[in-house]
């Protein structure tokens, strides 16, 4: 196996240090409480991520018909090179979500940063990521932060001064309310500073067979997936909502122009939610999730009203990926 290359900055001894800005559980109760309590029902994608749906999404990533991942990897030849031309070395990565280690480790190769702030809401997946690349990667400094990113959180006064370049990889943004994800660029200008930059993963708009089968893949590990939401609050806030109960749906919805996934009532059923009873009828939709695929200019309009100017972008031949290098105004 080859071992990494380590990150080249020796001046000053590499740290690690965990920030723990996680809300307390029982904002979390609340929160699902009023997806449960409205209609039609929803529970927020963030919840997806315990340290099993962690590991669920990194197994969709290798899909077959999950094209996103190997798409956005495959522009990273291009991508890395020009980014390091115009940021240099020796500055500050924030990764937001920490999501796929082989990604990051091509980052950290190539880019030569300083220090690196993945910033997640699984505590444990969290833990294990950070830590494993604090050994990789000795030179490196490595302040994990747990805290829900769609929330305002603060970096830790210890990466004031150095150059800031923010990663959100993997077309999570698609997950976000287009609104909403304005509202998020808006944040992470913010906490970047001006001239801090951006690189960010989009999922393009394209054949409604190829997107419906990304979501519904033949394995069924994206329904595992789904339905671990359901496992995840169970033990987390201790509800109990049988899994068993539901099944996957996953459908693009064109006027929209994003995937939606829902988990739906196979029989009539009443599950309790911190001593109240919520009732599911038969057939009845929990909403979990909506990806958004977006057109070239489309994105580059929602960054600008998130405080980002597109600076450069690059995408693969049928279009379907992009990676933009956005820089905060
Ligand atoms: C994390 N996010 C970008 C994934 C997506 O494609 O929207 C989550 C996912 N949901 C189902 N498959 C993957």
């Amino acid at each position: 196996m080859m071992m990494p290359r380590a990150v080249r900055q020796a001046s000053q001894p590499a740290e690690y240090r965990l920030f723990d800005q996680l809300p307390p559980p029982s904002a979390m109760l609340d929160e699902v409480i009023a997806g449960l309590t409205q209609q039609p029902k929803r529970i927020a994608p963030k919840f997806f991520y315990d340290e099993r749906g962690s590991r669920l999404f990194e197994a969709i990533t290798g899909l077959p018909e999950y094209y996103l991942t190997r798409t956005e990897m495959g522009l990273f030849d291009a991508c890395l090179p020009e980014v390091h031309d115009r940021i240099g070395g020796g500055g500050c990565l924030v990764e937001y979500g920490a999501g796929s280690s082989v990604k990051i480790r091509r980052l950290l190769e190539e880019l030569q940063p300083r220090t690196y702030l993945p910033v997640d809401i699984s505590r444990r997946h969290l833990e294990q990521s950070a830590q494993a690349l604090h050994a990789d990667y000795p030179h490196l400094s490595v302040y994990p932060i747990c805290a829900d990113m769609t929330a305002p959180f603060e970096l830790p006064a210890v990466v004031a001064g150095l150059d800031k370049l923010g990663f959100y990889p993997g077309s999570s943004i698609g997950n976000f309310e287009p609104g909403d994800a304005q509202a998020f660029l808006r944040q992470v200008a913010t906490t970047l500073g001006a001239g801090g930059r951006l690189l960010i993963g989009v999922d393009r708009k394209k054949d409604v067979n190829v997107l419906e089968a990304a979501y519904n893949d033949s394995a069924g590990i994206t329904a595992e997936f789904n339905l671990n939401i359901l496992r995840h609050l169970n033990s987390a806030l201790a509800t109990e909502i049988d899994p068993a109960g539901f099944r996957h749906r996953a459908d693009y919805n064109e006027e929209s122009g994003c995937v939606q996934m829902f988990l739906e009532c196979v029989k009539d059923q009443s599950s309790r939610v911190d001593g109240r009873i919520i009732d599911f009828a038969e057939g009845e939709l929990v909403h979990t999730e909506n990806s958004y695929k977006y057109g070239h200019e489309q994105f580059a309009d929602l960054a600008a009203g998130g405080g980002f100017k597109v600076e450069a972008s690059w995408s693969d031949a049928d279009a379907y990926f992009t990676l933009f290098l956005l820089i905060a105004q």
